[in-house]
């Protein structure tokens, strides 16, 4: 039951491309950070929030950020140990290599930055913006908050396929606000090894406070990298399962990790750091899998201002914040500050990415011989969804609460 450490050198990334050239992410930890942050206000809801786009987002405010609001940035990233500026070519080169526009998987990152009308910003400033981060950055009033509203959800609607929408409203703004800061991310990815709809089911899913609800649970057995884990303690609830699914292309998957069945995910939630996802990624290995996965959708709203705070980001939010580089002039009373800070994720996860319509019923679970391991997900699950190359998390979430469907509906959703 126990398989870490036993294949740690598992090649998995073994794709045939030069890992010199492949940038690598850095900041792991502050996404698990920020995941245990969501977590301990997010009561026995879904998660779901983008790690690279937030950092994104902070790579931007840093460049004409100085001072503390520097510091703390860079600390709350684990940027201090790179030279100065580093970071952003970091970065730079991390968009590079994790945009894709293909049919088989879209990834797409856009960051934005909307400014006060009237205010000077820095000309270097504003060429960095555009060169590490291909920024769109779009002057606008403040003031006239419906506008302004309107004009930053079409942005965001233009950039997600329609997935997203209302990002803000009028009342997110006031006169003093001087700048908004807004990513969108939108991933559609195939399955390799794709669900077939007439597999897919009605099926039961027990929640964490052991109540049930039903929901569609799609079903294959196929190649997988799988494993099984175990913190060496009870905490977690003894040993947990860990489970692989790439996207055509092999560039991205997704990690299902899921507690024994009568464990609360919220028991194996405290012990996930960054250390242990690339382990579970360096040791799954490949074998036949049984899955049972529920489709889902999931969506949240995070203000990332007082999220951020909790991570040690708080001078960039206040009077105190130090972003002079961005202005070419120090206007007494017109200090800069970052007034709001919003993320809006959306994930889809269905059998391959299409609708399919499909019977309903239930699966036999009768079973006499079991000859490959089952995953079976009809409770609570941790997921991320991330480049296997460069180690980015694109998305990181759970999944508490399914889509409930009626009994007896013979119609899938949509
Ligand atoms: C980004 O890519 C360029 C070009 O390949 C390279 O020179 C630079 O060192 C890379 N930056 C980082 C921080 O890896
Ligand atoms: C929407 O996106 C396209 C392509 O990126 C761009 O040409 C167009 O100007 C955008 N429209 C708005 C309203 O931002």
């Amino acid at each position: 039951m126990l398989l870490l450490g036993l294949l740690p050198l598992m090649l998995l990334r073994g794709c045939g491309c030069q890992a010199a050239d492949v940038p690598e992410d850095v900041t792991a930890e502050f996404s698990v950070r920020l995941y245990h942050q969501l977590q301990i206000t997010g009561g026995e809801e879904n998660i779901i929030f983008s790690p690279l786009s937030v950092a994104l987002a902070l790579g931007m405010v840093e460049l004409g950020a100085r001072g503390s609001s520097l510091e703390e940035i860079r600390q709350a990233l684990g940027y201090s140990h790179f030279r100065e500026d580093e970071e952003f070519s970091l970065l730079s080169n991390l968009t590079q290599a994790l945009s894709t526009d293909e049919e088989q998987y879209v990834v797409r990152l856009a960051n934005s930055l909307f400014l006060q009308r009237g205010v000077h910003f820095n000309e270097d400033f504003l060429q960095l913006m555009k060169k590490y981060f291909k920024a769109e950055l779009e002057t606008v009033d403040f003031s006239e908050s419906a506008a302004v509203a309107e004009r930053i959800n079409s942005w965001v609607l233009n950039h997600t396929e329609s997935k997203i929408q209302n990002l803000v409203s009028a009342d997110d703004f006031s006169s003093s606000t001087m700048i908004m800061l807004v990513n969108a991310v939108y991933f559609r990815g195939s399955w390799k090894n794709q669900f077939r709809p007439e597999n897919t089911r009605t099926f039961s899913f027990t929640k964490d406070d052991g109540s049930e609800v039903q929901t569609l649970m799609m079903y294959q057995q196929g190649d997988f990298y799988y494993g099984e884990f175990s913190d060496g303690t009870t905490e977690a609830g003894g040993a947990y399962q860990v489970l692989e699914m790439v996207y055509e292309g092999e560039d991205m998957s997704m990690m299902i990790v899921l507690p024994r069945q009568e464990v609360p995910l919220a028991t194996l939630e405290p012990i996930i750091k960054a250390q242990l996802l690339e382990e579970w990624a360096n040791n799954v290995k490949r074998q036949k899998v049984e899955v049972y996965l529920p489709r889902f959708k999931v969506e949240q709203k995070i203000d990332l201002r007082e999220t951020l705070q909790q991570l040690g980001i708080k001078n960039i939010f206040t009077k105190d914040a130090d972003l002079s580089a961005m202005t070419a002039e120090v206007t007494d009373g017109q200090d800069l500050f970052i007034g709001k800070a919003v993320q809006k994720a959306y994930l889809e996860v269905t059998e391959e990415g299409a609708e399919g319509a499909a019977g309903s019923g239930m699966i036999a679970l009768t079973r006499t011989l079991v000859l490959y391991p089952q995953v079976m997900a009809d409770h609570p699950f941790f997921f991320v969804i991330r480049n296997r190359k460069t180690g980015s998390i694109l998305f990181m979430g759970r999944v508490m609460n399914p889509e409930v469907i009626e009994p007896f509906d013979n119609n899938f959703d949509m």
